[in-house]
C-alpha cells in the first residue's frame, strides 16, 4: 500500500498546517467581557458577590438546587467524596482512565481507590466491573464523562441504589454533554466540574459540586467553604467554633467573575464543538484503521478532546509515532497512555519512597498487591491504540477538513 503516499512533515514535507492549530486557545477564551467583569468587581470593592451569582446561574442551568463554587477541579472531587460520606480506610470505585485530578480527592481523604475497567469502544467505566468490584467498604462510585462522552449512568445509578452506594459524576470533561435528554451532573447523587482555562468554559481555574440531596450539600459547604466551622455567638459576640476538618477551597472571587461571562457562552461553545467534532467524524469514518469517538446509545459528546481509535494491526507506528507525525502536520494532539491511574509509580513501585510531604493513604503503600499491570485490561488496550485531538470551539470548517487531510495522509504513509 505505500509508495504512493505524501511525504509526511515529520520525513521533511510539506505540512498540512503552515500554521499548527490548537495553540493559545487558552488565551483566545477570554477577553474583553470577562476584563470588564473582573475590572467591575474591583472597582466596585471585591465582595463574594459573583460566587453566589455563579452558584445559583450554574445550578439553575443545570436544574439542580445546591452548588457549591470552589477552587479547583481537584477539590471539587475531594468535596464531593467527602459529602458523600466517605470516611478514611473506606474504598471508593473509578474508572481506570482518567485524569489524576480524578483520584487525588480520595487519597487526600485517606480513601481508597479501586479502579474499575472501561468499555473498549467509549474508554468509559464498566458497570459490569464497578459491580464486581463493590464491596462492604464501598463508599462511593465516580463516573468520570472522559473526553465529553457521557458514562453509562442508567446502569451506574442501578448498582449505586442496589447497593446503597452514592454516585459521583466527574463532569470535569464534560460541560453540557448530555445522556438520554439529562445534562451530565444531574443524574448521580452528586455532580463535580473543573474550570480550568483548558476546558469548555473557564474560571481561571475554579471547581463546582452540585447536589439535590440536602445533607450531602451541607457536608460539601461545610468542608469547603466553611472551613469545618460553625458560626455562632459567645457572650453576645460573633463565635466560631471548629466541628471538623475543613479546607478553604473557596473559588476566588475574581474567577466567578469571569465564570458568570463565559456561563452565558457554554452553550454555544458546546454547539460549536459539537458541530466540528461531527463533521470529523463523518469526514474519517471510512479511513481504514482509525474510528471516530464511539458514541454511546442517546448521548450528546460534548467533545473536549477528540479520541481517535486506531487499530493497531492496521498502522507500522505506534500511538507515539503516529501522534508525532500528526503533531508535525501542526495537529496538537498525543496519546494518552499517562491517563491509566494506576501505571504511576505511588501504585505501582513495589517500594515507593515515603515521602511523607507527598504521602499516600496507608492503605495504599501497606497494600501494594492492590494495584498491578494488567488489573484494567480493556483500559490498557484502549489507551495503547488511541490518541486525543485537542479540540476547540475556535476551530473552522477549514481546521476541520485539515485535520481529515493530517489523520488520512499519516495513515497512509504508516499502513501496515
Ligand atoms: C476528569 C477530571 N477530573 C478532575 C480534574 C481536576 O480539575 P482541576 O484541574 O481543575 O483541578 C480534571 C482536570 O483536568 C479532569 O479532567
Amino acid at each position: 500500500m505505500k509508495g504512493t503516499t505524501e511525504q509526511l512533515a515529520v520525513d521533511g514535507g510539506t505540512p498540512v498546517f503552515a500554521e499548527p492549530i490548537g495553540q493559545n486557545l487558552a488565551v483566545r477564551k477570554v477577553g474583553a467581557e470577562e476584563a470588564e467583569s473582573v475590572a467591575a468587581l474591583i472597582r466596585g470593592g471585591i465582595s463574594g458577590d459573583p460566587i453566589d451569582a455563579f452558584c445559583e446561574a450554574f445550578t439553575q442551568a443545570h436544574g439542580v438546587r445546591h452548588g457549591v463554587a470552589v477552587d479547583s477541579g481537584t477539590a471539587a472531587v475531594h468535596v464531593g467524596v467527602v459529602a458523600a460520606g466517605v470516611d478514611p480506610g473506606d474504598e471508593v470505585i473509578l474508572p481506570a482512565i482518567s485524569d489524576v485530578g480524578s483520584v487525588k480527592g480520595i487519597l487526600a481523604h485517606n480513601a481508597i481507590p479501586i479502579f474499575a475497567d472501561v468499555d473498549l469502544h467509549s474508554y468509559n467505566i464498566d458497570p459490569v466491573d464497578v459491580e464486581s468490584k463493590i464491596s462492604d467498604r464501598t463508599k462511593a462510585i465516580i463516573a468520570v464523562h472522559l473526553y465529553g462522552q457521557p458514562a453509562p449512568m442508567d446502569e451506574l445509578m442501578d448498582i449505586g441504589r442496589r447497593h446503597n452506594v452514592p454516585v459521583i459524576e466527574d463532569c470535569a470533561q464534560a460541560h453540557f454533554a448530555e445522556y438520554k435528554g439529562r445534562r451530565v451532573g444531574t443524574i448521580g447523587d452528586i455532580g463535580v466540574f473543573s474550570f480550568i482555562t483548558g476546558k469548555h468554559m473557564t474560571t481561571i481555574t475554579g471547581g463546582m459540586v452540585m447536589t439535590n440531596n440536602d445533607e450531602y450539600a451541607k457536608r460539601a459547604e461545610l468542608f469547603s467553604i466553611g472551613r469545618g466551622e460553625e458560626e455562632g455567638k459567645k457572650e453576645g459576640m460573633f463565635f466560631r467554633t471548629h466541628v471538623g476538618l475543613g479546607l478553604n477551597y473557596r473559588m476566588n472571587p475574581l474567577g466567578a467573575a469571569v465564570g458568570l461571562v463565559q456561563l452565558n457562552k457554554l452553550g454555544d461553545i458546546v454547539a460549536r464543538r459539537r458541530e466540528t467534532g461531527q463533521m470529523l467524524d463523518k469526514l474519517i469514518h471510512d479511513i481504514p484503521g482509525l474510528s471516530p469517538p464511539h458514541i454511546v446509545d442517546e448521548a450528546m459528546h460534548a467533545y473536549w478532546l477528540y479520541a481517535v481509535r486506531m487499530d493497531e494491526r492496521a498502522f507500522t507506528a505506534d500511538t507515539y509515532a503516529f501522534a508525532r507525525a500528526l503533531q508535525a502536520e501542526g495537529v496538537s494532539c498525543m496519546p494518552k497512555d499517562y491517563y491509566l491511574l494506576y501505571d504511576h509509580p505511588a501504585f505501582l513501585d513495589p517500594a515507593p519512597p515515603r515521602n511523607p510531604e507527598y504521602a499516600f493513604p496507608r492503605a495504599v503503600y501497606d497494600d501494594r498487591e492492590r494495584y498491578f499491570k494488567g488489573m484494567c485490561p480493556n483500559a490498557e488496550r484502549g489507551l495503547a491504540a488511541h490518541i486525543v485531538i485537542t479540540w476547540s470551539e475556535f476551530y473552522t470548517r477549514e481546521d476541520v477538513l485539515g485535520v481529515e487531510k493530517a489523520l488520512r495522509k499519516v495513515a497512509d504513509a504508516y499502513r501496515a
